[in-house]
Order: structure tokens, then sequence, then C-alpha cells
């Protein structure tokens, strides 16, 4: 299984606060964002990680992130995507990281409470997603059940939402998800869409739907941002990290001031 975190895009919502930086890398209480779905990633398991960043600060995430996971066994490469197409494209530019293997794609500014582990070792091919009952779905991908949870249809951005079921943002799918985004058209706003990949699968009868327990952030709004460092702050997410992430952090940090140290 590879992991694919998507930190791309201009963040526009927040500027000013992604003028400077990347939004992935902007703070969510004691950590940068980044290391929520890099941590659900490696407690998963997940030891080949690539991160598709837009081109203005990818220096930033490089200077950040580029060796400090490097002795723990896990590896992370960049990838620039230079123009947002959507979040499918994700798969078309990491044809060759995927390598014929399943992928696990988390977005780089969901955050979520919830253990994927079992979720992603036990996957066995087709398409798997997760979704979470919100009250604002029409700013979501969209999924309604049957009574026997079967999928009656998946719908992106909604006006009239056929549930309050949000499909959020982390996505597992087999090897064949290359072929299948590459055959995707753009939609009415330009961008390859995921949940276009999510209706491929459905149409192959090959997607599962399970739902995430805890809480979950997209953190593309001023509040969402805030409600995420609030969460995490009072529910103590940074010390239920993996430990590998906490000790990659640690080694970075001490290093980090040994070189400020040297430079006085
Ligand atoms: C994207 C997806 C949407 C999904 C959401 C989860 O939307 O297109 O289907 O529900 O992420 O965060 P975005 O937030 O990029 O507009």
């Amino acid at each position: 299984m590879k992991g694919i975190i998507l930190a791309g895009g201009t963040g526009t919502r927040l500027l000013p606060l992604t003028a400077v930086t990347s939004k992935q890398l902007l703070p969510v209480y004691d950590r940068p964002m980044i290391f929520y779905p890099l941590n659900t990633l490696i407690q998963a398991g997940i030891k080949d990680i690539l991160i598709i960043v837009a081109p203005d600060h990818s220096g930033h995430f490089l200077n950040l992130l580029g060796s400090m996971f490097q002795k723990f066994g896990v590896n992370i490469s960049f990838m620039v995507q230079k123009q947002p197409r959507g979040l499918a494209e994700a798969y078309v530019l990491a044809e060759d990281f995927i390598d014929g293997e399943a992928t696990t794609l988390i977005l780089g500014d969901n955050i979520f409470e919830n253990d994927f582990s079992e979720a992603i070792q036990t996957f066995q091919g087709g398409g798997r997603i997760f979704a979470k009952e919100v009250s604002d779905p029409e700013r979501f991908g969209v999924v309604e059940l049957g009574t026997d949870r079967e999928v009656l249809s998946i719908e992106e951005k909604p006006e009239q939402p056929k549930s309050r079921l949000a499909i959020v943002g982390i996505y597992i799918f087999d090897a064949a998800v290359v072929e299948a985004a590459k055959g995707l058209t753009p939609s009415a706003r330009g961008e390859l869409e995921i949940t276009d990949l999510q209706k491929h699968y459905l149409d192959q009868g090959k997607l599962d739907v399970r739902t995430v327990e805890g809480a979950w952030f997209d953190t593309g709004t001023y509040e969402s941002l805030f409600e995420a460092s609030a969460y995490a702050r009072e529910h103590r997410f940074s010390e239920r990290f993996h430990p590998m992430v906490n000790d990659a952090l640690g080694e970075f940090n001490a290093e980090f001031k040994k070189i400020v140290s040297l430079k006085k």
C-alpha cells in the first residue's frame, strides 16, 4: 500500500494566512497541519509516501520533511502540481510512484481522529471511501445509502443533498485508479473530480463505503481551521500520534536547536 498526501492548491480562502506559506503548513495547535494526515498514513503502517505540493511554497515542505523520517524507515518523496486541475489528477501525476500498487490518498487539509489502520490493512481491491454525517453536506461530496447500506448516489457539492453523509478526504483505490483517472473528463468547474472516480468504481460494483468515527475537520476556512486547533488542543491529538512521528519530530527540533546555537 502506497500513500499520497495532496497538499497542492493555492489556499486563497485562507488569505492572508496563505500568502507566505502553504495552507498545509499552517499550525493546527502544536503541529503544522501536514503532520495530521502524515500521522494517519504512518499509523496505518504505510512506509512509502508521496506529498504532492504547489510550486510556490514547495521548498518549505522539503525543509521540514525532506529527511525527517529517513532513519525511521519511512520514505517521503515530493512532486509539484503546477496547476490545480482537480483532486483526481493526483493519480495521473503519481502513476510512476503508484507503480501498480493500491493507494491511500489523503487530502492535506483533512484532519481525522479516526484510526484508519484496519480499513487500510484489510483492503483487497476496488475502492473504499468513508463518510460522516454533517450539518452542511452541500460543502462536500455527498453519498446516499440504501437500507442495506448500498450506495444509491454520489454527488459533488449538490445544492440539494440527498443525504447528510459527507464523503471525507481519504480514499483507498486499487491500481486501476490510474487508468480510471486518465479517462475522466473535467467537470463544469474544469476539474478532474474525485467523486467521478468514485462513481466509476460504483458503476463497476466495486465501491465500498465505511463510516468515520470521531472528529473530522476540513480546514479550508478560518472557522474550521480554528475549530481544528481548539479540538486538537483539548483532545491532545499530537500526544496520540504514532510514537515514530513524535520521535522524528523530537529529533528534528533538537537538531534545529543545535544548528541555531552553533550559529550564535
Ligand atoms: C474535496 C472533494 C469532496 C470532499 C472534500 C472533503 O472538496 O471534492 O468530494 O467531500 O474534499 O474535504 P474540496 O474541499 O477540495 O472542495
